[in-house]
């Protein structure tokens, strides 16, 4: 008698999820032992919509949650609410998550709640500082201690997770950003930005949205972006807005008047693998930019007090600037003035992952079922 396929849910929220996760929902989709659910909060909206297209992937279930200046407590509950019915309708048996967004520790919870159990994608990270960033730390700490697949991108997650004394199995994958990242740059993207003449200038990437940002840093950095581009004349500013209106407003009104500053709405992902290819350095508080840059050749300013990526920052692709004007000005001055500095950067090897963590993933998971069948 053959077997009928295992269905499972991969639940994901956000950009970020979405694009760390469609090689994962692709490489079960191709195996016949699983039936893949992919189930959106939809915590974002066009953010993952344009997503989801990319990946030529569609969306089984969809919560549609997405308010206007939601908090995190809406967040929770629809999506608490929202998935307790989902999955007592799917009945998968096992949730795939995604790193440590709202969504995903909701539906870590959802699923505990029912006693389904949990495999955790990009698990491991810590700066073991609860409040930075926020509210993602406690997410990932909180996931951690529910799941019981675990699935590690580098050595020192794959410690991190032995040393919170989580249950269940843990595994080395590599992180599965690699995976979009490589499918994606085949297909030679480009990033057109009305105005940017990427042969003019040299382009600094960047991306702000973090909730530990808001407010005073945001202002800083900002000023620090000015400082940069009024002492090096040939280089130009490409800042996507995320589309939050409490980080988009502030940015805007420092930098929309400045000519050498192009400000966008998010750009789709093969833009932004495109962006990063053609731009000199990157300055950004996104966890993912701090992966993908280095594959690219691209070294990353990271505007954050603290990293749950220490690989990159050892590794010598990432450097961590903080919010200080004057800091993040003086760092990246350095790295456009100083051949040896920036090259030093742009040549180190990049620590996490070589394009196959999904199938890792998948490998791991047929062996969980294969070892409960027996
Ligand atoms: C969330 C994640 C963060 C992740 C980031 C990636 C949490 C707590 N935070 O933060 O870890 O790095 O996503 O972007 O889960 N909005 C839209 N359209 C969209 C997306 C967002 O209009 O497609 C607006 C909404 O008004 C929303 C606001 O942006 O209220 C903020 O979104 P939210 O998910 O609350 O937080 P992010 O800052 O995006």
């Amino acid at each position: 008698m053959v077997a009928s396929p295992i269905p499972i849910c991969i639940t994901l929220g956000t950009r970020p999820e979405a694009i760390k996760l469609a090689p994962v929902i692709q490489a079960f989709q191709r195996s016949p032992l699983f039936e893949p659910y992919i189930v959106l909060t939809g915590q974002h909206r066009e953010m993952v919509d344009q997503v989801m297209a990319l990946f030529d992937l569609r969306a089984d279930r969809d919560l549609a949650i997405m308010q206007p200046k939601q908090t995190l407590t809406e967040i929770t509950c629809r999506a608490l609410q929202g998935l307790e019915q989902l999955y007592q309708e799917l009945l998968p048996r096992l949730v795939l998550v995604q790193g440590d967004t709202t969504t995903a520790f909701a539906a870590t919870l959802a699923a505990f709640y029912q006693q389904i159990p949990v495999g955790h994608v990009e698990a491991g990270l810590r700066t073991d500082d609860l409040y930075n960033p926020y509210p993602e730390e406690a997410n990932r700490r909180l996931i951690s201690q529910l799941a019981q697949l675990h699935f590690a991108p580098t050595e020192q997650a794959v410690k991190n997770l032995q040393a919170a004394g989580v249950t269940g199995s843990i595994h080395l994958t590599g992180n599965t950003v690699i995976d979009a990242l490589f499918q994606v740059a085949d297909r030679q993207p480009v990033c057109h930005v009305p105005g940017l003449d990427w042969q003019q200038y040299r382009v600094l990437l960047a991306t702000v949205h973090r909730r530990e940002n808001w407010g005073a840093p945001l202002e800083d950095i900002a000023n620090g972006f000015l400082k940069i581009l009024n002492t090096i004349p040939d280089t130009a500013l490409l800042l996507p807005l995320h589309r939050n209106p409490t980080v988009r407003e502030p940015l805007k009104a420092y930098l929309e008047h400045h000519p050498r500053v192009f400000l966008t709405e998010p750009l789709d992902y093969p833009a932004l693998v495109a962006a990063i290819k053609g731009s000199t350095l990157l300055l950004t508080d996104s966890g993912g930019l701090q992966e993908e840059a280095p594959s690219l050749g691209k070294p990353v300013l990271v505007l954050r007090e603290t990293t749950e990526r220490p690989e990159a920052v050892t590794a010598g692709t990432a450097k961590l600037v903080g919010t200080f004007a004057d800091t993040i000005a003086a760092a990246a001055i350095e790295l456009l003035t100083d051949a040896v500095a920036y090259n030093r950067m742009a040549t180190a090897i990049n620590p996490f992952g070589d394009g196959h963590a999904s199938d890792r993933i998948l490998e791991i998971v047929t062996q969980f079922f294969a070892q409960q069948t027996q």
